[in-house]
């Protein structure tokens, strides 16, 4: 695992998404693994500002999202689907064919799941994945007790994310309490990971992701056998390391 640790939240944001911009100059039709919440959007703000320099060229990218609600559809304003719009594909030349995000109303979600790993093996597998990470040390929405097989699927959330998530909703009853998320398998098999975190929320689950014992209590703590994870934090999030 590498560590950088950014003065703040900016530049930890400016760092990932040059990680990313460096990664699709080299390969133009990366296959991109993005991840929703506070913390990417600094990231999602950053390269729309290199692309509007003409630094970065997103024609032939391809993304796949690692979550979304189950039971809320694409309009909802809610919808990681919105939300990846708005922070970003909107303000963008990705090509919308080449924009994959698990579907929150699909009524079979167990074949749309295998479609969805199907299609990213398809595309020859994710490039570079970016995950944040929760305070209870969940990647995507696997939570901790999770399965380290399990590729894309459905979970319950736990109570922690759905407090957490509430900050979003206008009352706590409206947060989905299911989502489908990539697995812990599908992000394993990403070639590169960044993981971005900023605060001192983030702290706790941070050192034990990274000094603790890999352990399905701490989701994240599997990235240590991943052969090629980057961690860039803020002082805050770094302050227990
Ligand atoms: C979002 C996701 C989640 C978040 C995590 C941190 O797509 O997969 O794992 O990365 O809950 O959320 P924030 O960034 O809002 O603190």
């Amino acid at each position: 695992m590498r560590i950088i640790v950014m003065d703040n939240y900016d530049e930890m944001s400016k760092k990932a998404a040059l990680m990313i911009a460096s990664q699709v100059m080299l390969k133009p039709n990366s296959v991109l693994g993005l991840a929703t919440g506070d913390t990417p959007i600094g990231m999602y703000k950053e390269l729309t500002k290199l692309y509007n320099k003409r630094d970065i060229d997103f024609k032939e990218v391809r993304t796949f999202n690692l979550d979304e609600y189950y039971g809320i559809n694409h309009e909802n304003h809610q919808s990681y689907y919105y939300f990846m719009n708005a922070n970003l594909f909107n303000n963008i030349n990705i090509v919308r064919e080449n924009i994959y995000m698990p579907n929150g109303m699909e009524k079979d979600v167990n074949t749309s799941c295998n479609e969805y790993e199907t299609k990213i093996k398809e595309l020859g597998g994710i490039d570079m994945q970016v995950l944040g990470i929760g305070g209870n040390g969940h990647i995507g929405f696997n939570e901790p007790n999770v399965n380290f097989e399990a590729e894309t699927h459905l979970v319950n959330l736990e109570e922690e994310t759905i407090k957490a998530n509430s900050r979003f909703f206008k009352s706590i009853n409206d947060v989905p309490v299911k989502a489908i998320s990539m697995g812990i398998k599908t992000i394993m098999n990403s070639k590169k990971i960044i993981l971005l975190a900023s605060g001192l929320n983030k702290a706790k689950a941070i050192e034990r992701a990274v000094n603790g014992k890999i352990n399905p209590n701490i989701p994240a703590s599997i990235l240590q056998l991943h052969n090629d994870v980057t961690i860039i934090l803020d002082k805050e999030a770094a302050s227990s390391l």
